[in-house]
Parts: structure tokens; C-alpha cells; sequence
């Protein structure tokens, strides 16, 4: 299959971490016959000192021509004092919407090998094993309006609002994945104080008939909050709206050990859609080839599976990661249970490639001997 892949390293780890992705492509594209072509492309910090704007028209073009983009980070101290709207941010929710990737799909899973780097314990974290539909394109983070008010512009404004139809397509889309899956759908909002919320729920109500095999709960998001702490493997899928599913998000990361472990993807009802690991740019890491790739490299399998249809090829990239964990491979935000040596995120990338070689266990590990 041929397929082109906008490619936006960003700031901070995003260009680290990304090189780690395009050698995970190359390894699939030799591996299974396909043709991936790259287009590189700006955004955030980078493309503010390249072209004056965190999301250049040039880079929302390639987007548009390509069947999928790779996001790696965005944002960083060097550009704190830039104005709020040239900030890094503002080109990562500019492309989210103006692609219109109204449906974030947050996976969080932990690997059996991982369960001791987590901060919770083992029996909590262990088999977790749900996915957050966070709606991207609407609410608190863009809704108008937003402001500075009074003489002395003492009062700030943000608008938390939502269209009906902008409900209705994230929720839908979270029924179709529950009904994929164990069938359980956790609606998180704040209907006891949000209107917003009551109409959320209103939504997920009508629409629940529809699917008459998935069972529909409602949750109070700060309810969700505790829950996902306590009882982690009760949730199958989640669907909420914007700031709660980024909130949610960050801290259901630490039941995998790592915020560096989590990919995402943004995906509207075409089978474009944008894949960038939930973690940062993380400055103070940054240029130290220190990363942990596997977030980033996780989004590549949920590419290959959620745009380009290739489950095996998708498949084969979660093994090489399940497998180089168990092998006792860490990098160093894993790191505390480290078995050997804390890996560079080179190293921990080329030990993924090595893993998706067929007959990786000769080439890898016998070929020493040979
Ligand atoms: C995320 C990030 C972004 C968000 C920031 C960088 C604007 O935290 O993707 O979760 O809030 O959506
Ligand atoms: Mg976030």
C-alpha cells in the first residue's frame, strides 16, 4: 500500500521521539511491502521562528494532502513571552481544528511488565485496560466568548459551550468503539452545575438505544476523578467533553507508570487522523536524547490501524513494545525498576525495530554468536 504521512516533530522531545517513529515505519514499510512517503512539516515554537505563525498555511496544506499526520510536541519556555495567540499551543488546537478531529481517542493500558512502575499498586493497575474519547474541537478551550474585561481588566472570561451536533459526534463515535470492545460506556460530565453537562447527557440518552447491547453509565467527572484511582479496570470507554478529557487523560497516564507510554489519536469521520503521543514537550529533558519513544511509537500502530486499515502491521508494532518491555528494556522515566541499564530513547527505538525483523530473536540476539 502506498500512503503519505504529514510529519510534524514540533518542540522539545517531539523531533527525538519522532525519529523514533519514522525508523518503526521504515522497519513496517520493508517488513510488509508498503510505501510510506514522509512530508516534513512545522508547528508550534519551531514554525513561530521559521514563519512568524505556530501553524503556517504550509503545513496545514500538507496535512490536507496526506492520508495521516505524526504530531510529536509542541510548546516550551523559549516561547513564554510570546503573545497568547502566537503561543506553541495555539498551532496544536489550531490544527485540531481547522482538520476538524473532533474524536480523541486516549487508549490506557498496562503492560504486565510495567505494573511495578506504576505509583499505584500492582493489583490495582494490573489488567487495566480502557480508552478515553475526549471530544477535541469544542468547549471551554474554544468557546466565545474569551476575554480580558473591566478598566483594569479585572475580570476574565472563558465560554463553556456546545453545540448539539458537536455532542453527538464524539458520542457516537464512543458508542461504535464500546460496541468494539467489552461494550461499557462511562459518560463523565458535571451535570449537577453545568448546562452544558445536562445537555451531554441528554445525548448520550437519546442516542443509547441505538446500541442496545452497550451499557451506558453516567459519571460526575470529579466522581470519575476518585474512581479511576480506586477501581481503574472498571471503565471500558469513556467519552467527555474537551478540559475534563484532558484532565482525565494526564492522570489516568499514571496508571501505566508513564505519561511517556500513552499515544493518541485525533480522528474525524474519514480515515484522516492525527497521531501524537498525550505527553509534552518536556523541556527539561530536551536535547538530551533521553525520551521515551514509546508513546510516539504507540501512535504509529494506532495509525496504521485507524487510517490506513493495516491491524496485522498495528498489531506487530504493540508486540515489538509489549516484548522489548518484558525484556526488561526502561527508559528513564520508567526508571526505578530498571533490570539493566536505563536506555536512551535510540536505543529503546532500535531495540523496537529489531523486535519487528522477522526472526528477531536470531538476527537480535543469536547473531552475536554467529
Ligand atoms: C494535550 C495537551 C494540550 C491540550 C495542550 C498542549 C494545549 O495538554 O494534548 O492534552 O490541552 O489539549
Ligand atoms: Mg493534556
Amino acid at each position: 500500500m502506498k500512503k503519505q504521512v504529514a510529519v510534524l516533530p514540533g518542540d522539545g522531545i517531539g523531533q527525538e521521539v519522532m525519529n523514533g517513529a519514522l525508523e518503526v515505519l521504515r522497519a513496517i514499510e520493508d517488513q510488509y511491502g508498503h510505501q510510506f512517503k514522509v512530508v516534513q512539516a512545522d508547528i508550534g515554537g519551531v514554525a513561530i521562528d521559521h514563519h512568524g505563525t505556530p501553524l503556517p498555511k504550509e503545513t496545514l496544506e500538507a496535512c490536507k494532502r496526506s492520508d495521516a499526520a505524526l504530531l510529536g510536541a509542541v510548546g516550551g519556555p523559549k516561547w513564554n513571552e510570546v503573545p497568547v495567540e502566537l503561543r506553541p499551543e495555539k498551532g496544536l488546537l489550531g490544527i485540531r481544528k481547522e482538520l476538524g478531529l473532533f474524536g480523541n481517542l486516549r487508549p490506557v493500558k498496562t503492560f504486565e511488565a510495567l505494573v511495578d512502575a506504576s505509583p499505584l499498586k500492582p493489583n490495582v493497575v494490573e489488567g487495566v485496560d480502557f480508552i478515553i474519547v475526549r471530544e477535541l474541537t469544542g468547549g471551554l478551550y474554544f468557546g466565545e466568548p474569551r476575554e480580558r474585561r473591566g478598566k483594569n481588566k479585572e475580570v476574565a472570561v472563558d465560554t463553556l459551550q456546545y453545540e448539539k451536533k458537536e455532542i453527538e459526534n464524539v458520542v457516537r463515535k464512543a458508542f461504535e468503539i464500546a460496541s468494539g470492545r467489552r461494550k461499557k460506556l462511562t459518560s463523565v460530565d458535571k451535570a449537577n452545575v453545568l448546562e452544558s453537562s445536562r445537555m451531554w447527557r441528554e445525548v448520550v440518552d437519546q442516542m443509547a438505544p441505538e446500541y442496545p447491547d452497550v451499557e451506558v453509565e453516567h459519571l460526575l467527572v470529579d466522581a470519575a476523578a476518585m474512581k479511576l484511582i480506586y477501581q481503574p479496570k472498571h471503565f471500558d470507554v469513556i467519552v467527555t467533553e474537551n478540559m475534563f478529557g484532558d484532565i482525565l487523560s494526564d492522570e489516568a497516564s499514571m496508571l501505566t507508570g508513564s505519561l511517556g507510554m500513552l499515544p493518541s489519536a485525533s480522528l474525524r469521520e474519514d480515515d484522516f487522523g492525527l497521531y501524537e503521543p498525550v505527553h509534552g514537550s518536556a523541556p527539561d529533558i530536551a536535547g538530551k536524547g533521553q525520551a521515551n519513544p514509546l508513546g510516539m511509537i504507540l501512535s504509529v500502530a494506532m495509525m496504521l490501524r485507524h487510517s490506513f486499515g493495516m491491524e496485522e502491521e498495528a498489531d506487530s508494532v504493540e508486540a515489538a513494545v509489549e516484548a522489548v518491555l518484558s525484556s526488561g528494556a526502561r527508559t528513564g522515566d520508567l526508571s526505578g525498576q530498571e533490570i539493566g541499564p536505563v536506555l536512551k530513547t535510540k536505543e529503546m527505538t532500535d531495540l523496537v525495530v529489531e523486535h519487528l525483523k522477522p526472526n528477531h530473536a536470531i538476527s537480535g540476539i543469536l547473531a552475536a554468536y554467529l
